[in-house]
């Protein structure tokens, strides 16, 4: 079933669909764009226009920021895409440098005004649609993020903010000192990553205490009417067609009924993938990662492939590996 994305509630024509650029720019590494770089990233823009994608998901540290100047380019060569396109990009994670010793996490004010200067001088655009906070940051002292945030909205930087990776607990924390809302929480959620199912059916039973996402997150999303976006959606090809060897029985079977539902139904395994999610009446919005042309059209037909609840549940417990009580 087709649902109207949070998103669209808000007056923000989002595609039910968006597309991950983690993919684009090559390695992370310091090397320089490449021409095999550009056109990897004209055909994988092209392939999603094509099926309607419209939103497009960043982030200042993906390939060390050359996806978003690879973007940056594309951009250059169409005018009038920009004004058609929604674009979210994230800040908050530093990575290694020469002569630090981890990546870190930075939600300083310092730090998120410069990762958006960044951003918008490598996309070369005026404006973010969407910023995300990528991660939380123990560090991080909410009244600096709330100023920054301020100053980005007032300069027009940034139109809307958002964050990833966060439990409903920190998003409070951050609602508590911010002005403006923070319209998406994007997560880790796929056929293959569950645990925001389980959290689900885990509340009150003892069996079940292993379960770790944060409790209530869902809910607290669509209750606030907070889009919830689903990064690793297609499970990096797990269920339709990557090999399997090596991979537990939970895995072979549930690639299998995937493939049997997309037979039965005249669709591909990407689209039934991608179909247990939106079905979830929270209207997740799954960015997709693939870069393959072939690979995005194959997960077009998504929002027509319609799962009962018995399907749905079935897919679940068998990617689960163990029944439900
Ligand atoms: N907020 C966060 O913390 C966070 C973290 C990670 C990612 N993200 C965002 O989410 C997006 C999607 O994440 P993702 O890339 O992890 O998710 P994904 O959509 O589950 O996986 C895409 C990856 O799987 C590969 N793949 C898909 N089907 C395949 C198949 N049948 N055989 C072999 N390989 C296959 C793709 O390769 P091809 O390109 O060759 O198809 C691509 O590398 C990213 O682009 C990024 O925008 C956000």
């Amino acid at each position: 079933m087709s649902r109207a994305l949070p998103l669209n509630r808000r007056g923000i024509p989002a595609s039910r669909i968006a597309l991950g650029c983690m993919g684009l720019g090559g390695g992370w590494d310091y090397e320089p764009l490449t021409a095999a770089n550009l056109k990897q990233a004209e055909e994988a823009l092209e392939a999603a226009l094509s099926i309607g994608i419209n939103f497009f998901d960043h982030a200042d540290i993906y390939t060390r920021g050359k996806a978003e100047k690879v973007f940056g380019q594309l951009l250059k060569a169409r005018p009038g895409l920009r004004e058609d396109i929604i674009l979210q990009s994230k800040c908050g994670i530093r990575l290694i440098e020469p002569g630090d010793t981890t990546n870190r996490m930075d939600l300083s004010k310092e730090h998120i005004l410069s990762s958006v200067d960044g951003s918008l001088a490598r996309l070369g655009t005026d404006y973010l649609d969407i910023l995300l906070l990528h991660r939380p940051d123990p560090l991080m002292d909410p009244e600096e993020v709330a100023e920054a945030l301020y100053q980005l909205k007032a300069s027009g930087k940034v139109r809307h903010f958002g964050v990833s990776n966060m439990s409903a607990a920190q998003i409070r924390l951050l609602e508590t000192y911010c002005d403006e809302p923070f319209i998406v929480n994007q997560l880790h959620m796929s056929l293959a990553r569950i645990s925001w199912v389980d959290a689900v059916l885990s509340v009150n039973r003892d069996q079940w205490k292993e379960v770790t996402f944060p409790e209530g997150t869902i809910e607290y999303c669509r209750a606030g009417n907070i889009q919830l976006q689903a990064w690793g959606p297609l499970a990096q090809g797990l269920f339709s067609g990557r090999p399997l060897d090596g991979q537990p029985e939970n895995v072979v079977n549930t690639a299998a009924r995937v493939r049997a539902l997309a037979d039965e139904k005249s669709a591909t395994a990407e689209a039934v993938v991608l179909a247990w999610l939106m079905a979830h009446p929270a209207a997740i919005q799954p960015v997709i990662g693939t870069v393959n042309p072939q690979r995005i059209a194959a997960c077009s037909g998504a929002e027509q492939v319609e799962l009962s609840r018995k399907e749905w549940y079935e897919l679940y417990v068998s990617s689960r590996g163990e029944k439900l009580p």
